[in-house]
């Protein structure tokens, strides 16, 4: 794993958003892996202004997100889709068509996933994919568990997820989903580079023990130390000050 420390969030937005220009030129038909969440927030914010300032251009690139809730419509406020439209989508030139997100209202959610990882297939894979990390040591919404499910596969949530969580829900944690859909660790690590953001202290120790500790279901991002390609970008305060 490369570590970057960067002295504000915005600064590491910055650096990651350079990262992202950098690969969209290089390859203008990208297929990114997208995460939701308070962390990505100051990228997309960063991205939606070198897009309107003609620096980034998304027009031939594809993004699939992370993860979804279940049972919840894209167009309902608390959903990630909706999410992802209030803070990228809508304010970048991103082809609906090269949109790709989980179904959470689908009736088969099994189904679901696997349409999803078909998907994943025939874009050819996903050449970046960034993401966030729970204070459990969740990445997506792989929780803590005994084992992991390698394929994008329905979950159940964890209590401190739900309430993590509950912002997009009212504040309400009770009315956060159970369940959700999620990229598997194994589709994660079959991403061809992986760039991981985490801020402010209260991501300190996980961000610790996913580094130093052992690989462990019990703390999904750590078997990120067993991909080839990861950069982690912190804030000072997430790198332990
Ligand atoms: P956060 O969530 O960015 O809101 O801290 C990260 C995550 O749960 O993966």
């Amino acid at each position: 794993m490369r570590v970057r420390v960067f002295q504000s969030e915005a600064e590491a937005a910055s650096a990651v958003a350079d990262r992202i220009a950098a690969a969209l030129r290089q390859k203008p038909s990208l297929v990114l892996g997208l995460p939701t969440g308070r962390t990505p927030m100051p990228l997309y914010r960063e991205l939606a202004a070198r897009c309107r300032r003609g620096e980034v251009d998304f027009s031939r690139a594809s993004t699939f997100n992370l993860d979804e809730f279940a049972g919840v419509e894209p167009e309902e406020p608390g959903s990630f889709r909706a999410f992802m439209e209030r803070h990228l989508f809508r304010e970048v030139n991103l082809a609906p068509e090269r949109i790709h997100f989980l179904d959470g209202a689908a009736a088969s959610p099994a189904q679901a996933c696997e349409r999803y990882e078909e998907e994943l297939r025939a874009a050819g894979g996903i050449d970046l994919l960034l993401l966030g990390i729970g204070g459990n040591g969740h990445v997506a919404f792989n929780e803590p568990a005994d084992g992991l499910l390698a394929r994008t596969h329905v979950t159940k949530l964890s209590r401190e997820t739900r309430t993590a969580n509950a912002p997009l829900f009212g504040d309400d944690p009770m009315k956060v989903p159970l369940q959700a859909l999620t990229m598997g660790m194994g589709t994660i690590l079959q991403a061809r580079a992986l760039l991981l953001m985490a801020f402010g202290a209260g991501k300190a120790q996980v961000v610790r023990q996913m580094r130093e500790g052992p690989v462990t279901p019990r703390l999904p991002a750590s078997f990120l130390q067993l991909h080839p390609d990861v950069d982690v970008v912190l804030d000072a305060a997430a790198a332990g000050g």
